[in-house]
């Protein structure tokens, strides 16, 4: 697992966040034994931060742009209400089949619909103003499509949080083209008067953004 803290300080807040149920335990285990880029799973903290952010602000509606094996998707899943929706946009079909597995052994699977495909197509289909609460962690030179498409697709007071805004440290320099994509975006959310927004020094860095 690629650490963004002192490992100690790591485990210090792994050990101090709520258990994740069985199954996103079993997730996070298999991904690690079995995946090459394990390290894009959100894990516990971020995860639970996650959970915590839907639960708090009473969405009912989520969207996830990225779905890897379904950690997050099913962490958002479970804490919506029962008549709570997720759609969750994948583009890699061996990605999207390990995620749809998961969610068939999980109770709040029913809640989640899986789109596979490129995620600036898959959004094209959502009506505007249809979801609460979107969580953006898909490739990196999109975020900035990925922000405004989101901001069609929040209901006013709607939540976006956007994964890894830090990029390890390189959004100060950015050089490669996920990293520019980050720095347009980050910088882009910092001067739109549409949104309210906090950027938080969790994991890799979460941009927290409301719409008004
Ligand atoms: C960082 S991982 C997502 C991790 C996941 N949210 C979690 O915490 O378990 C990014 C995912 O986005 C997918 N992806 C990359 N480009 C995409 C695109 N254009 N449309 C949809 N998904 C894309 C990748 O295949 C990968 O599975």
């Amino acid at each position: 697992m690629k650490l963004f803290f002192p490992e100690n300080l790591e485990r210090y807040a792994h050990q101090h966040s709520s258990a994740p149920s069985p199954l996103l335990d079993r997730i996070e285990r298999e991904t690690m034994n079995n995946m090459p880029d394990a390290q894009m799973l959100t894990g516990r903290v971020e995860g639970t931060f996650l959970q915590m952010l839907v639960r708090i602000s009473g969405a009912r509606d989520a969207l996830e742009i990225g779905t890897y094996t379904g950690y997050s998707a099913l962490m958002i899943a479970e804490a919506l209400p029962e008549d709570g929706t997720l759609v969750t946009c994948e583009v890699s079909k061996q990605h999207a089949q390990i995620a749809q597995g998961y969610f068939h052994d999980s109770p709040h699977g029913r809640k989640i619909g899986l789109i596979v495909g490129p995620a600036l197509e898959s959004l094209n289909s959502l009506g505007s103003e249809s979801c609460d609460f979107v969580f953006i962690d898909a490739d990196k030179p999109r975020y900035p499509l990925y922000y405004e498409e989101s901001l069609r697709l929040l209901r006013a007071g709607g939540i976006i949080c956007a994964d890894n805004v830090f990029w390890s440290g390189k959004v100060l320099d950015p050089e490669d083209e996920d990293s520019r994509g980050i720095a347009v975006f980050n910088d882009r959310v910092r001067d739109d008067d549409r949104v309210c927004k906090v950027m938080l020094s969790v994991r890799d860095g979460i941009y927290l953004i409301q719409k008004r």
